[in-house]
């Protein structure tokens, strides 16, 4: 069963609730009718209300960028899924590597998120990927641990709820982008570990997408690949033009 393309902008810690609202308006006017893949914003969470106001009628999605294992607790700065459920977010992406490295998230409390959000009716994203010393040093195993520990939470009938981004931390922001050969490869790579955990045929249901320097003109590529079933855009998502372009493609 083919999986329809599915692109997530990230906006990281950009855009006001006003300019996210802005954001919308102006981007479902550029959305084709006849869309090549289904649209999924992260959000800031101070944007997630306004941004599922603005959303209405649309067929925009809107979620999240990070949340705590935790059900509620003092955990001064940190959110709650069911807080996030609440605002009308309806996926969040977890181990996004800028967590994973700037505020040192261990596959395990990711693993933890990802139970979490199950739990809460939230879809997860789990996001993975290796340094580009991973990458010399064989970055398989990096992989396979960070998707096992990652849904280590999850059942095998969870297939059909989460979504899996690979994105390698070095193309990450720096514009360079894999090649789509070497993106297939590290997708194929991960749907047979997602088959060794969820089963294979549970597993052809999680769509694996692509991030690191997505962009209107490599877009086309990476999605002819037959293991990539969308992307995870992050800095060509924040103006409502080049992220319709990558969407309409
Ligand atoms: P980028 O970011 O598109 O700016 O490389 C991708 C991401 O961090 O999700």
């Amino acid at each position: 069963m083919a999986i329809e393309p599915i692109i997530i902008g990230n906006w990281k810690m950009h855009k006001t609730a006003q300019q996210a609202v802005a954001f919308i308006r102006e981007l479902s006017s550029l959305l084709a009718k006849k869309k090549g893949a289904s649209v999924w914003l992260a959000v800031p969470f101070t944007a997630i209300v306004p941004a599922v106001k603005a959303a209405e009628g649309t067929d925009i999605v809107i979620g999240a960028q990070n949340m705590n294992e935790a059900s509620h607790g003092a955990f001064t700065g940190e959110i709650a899924a069911s807080m996030l459920k609440e605002a009308g977010a309806k996926f969040v992406l977890l181990g996004h590597s800028e967590r994973r490295h700037l505020f040192h998230e261990t596959n395990e409390k990711i693993g933890a998120k990802v139970g979490k959000a199950l739990e809460e009716g939230l879809t997860p994203v789990l996001c993975v990927g290796e340094t580009e010393k991973e990458r010399e040093e064989g970055y398989e195993e990096i992989l396979k641990e960070q998707i096992l520990e990652g849904f280590k939470l999850a059942a095998k009938t969870d297939a059909k709820k989460v979504l899996l981004a690979y994105e390698p931390v070095w193309a990450i922001g720096t514009g360079k982008t894999a090649t789509p050969k070497m993106a297939e490869e590290a997708h194929k790579f991960c749907r047979g570990v997602l088959a060794e955990h969820f089963g294979k045929r549970n597993s052809s249901l999680v769509p694996v997408l692509y991030g690191g320097s997505v962009k209107p003109d490599n877009i086309g590529s990476l999605l002819k690949e037959k293991d990539i079933n969308g992307a995870l855009v992050g800095g060509a998502s924040l103006e409502a033009k080049t992220f319709s372009q990558i969407v309409n493609h």
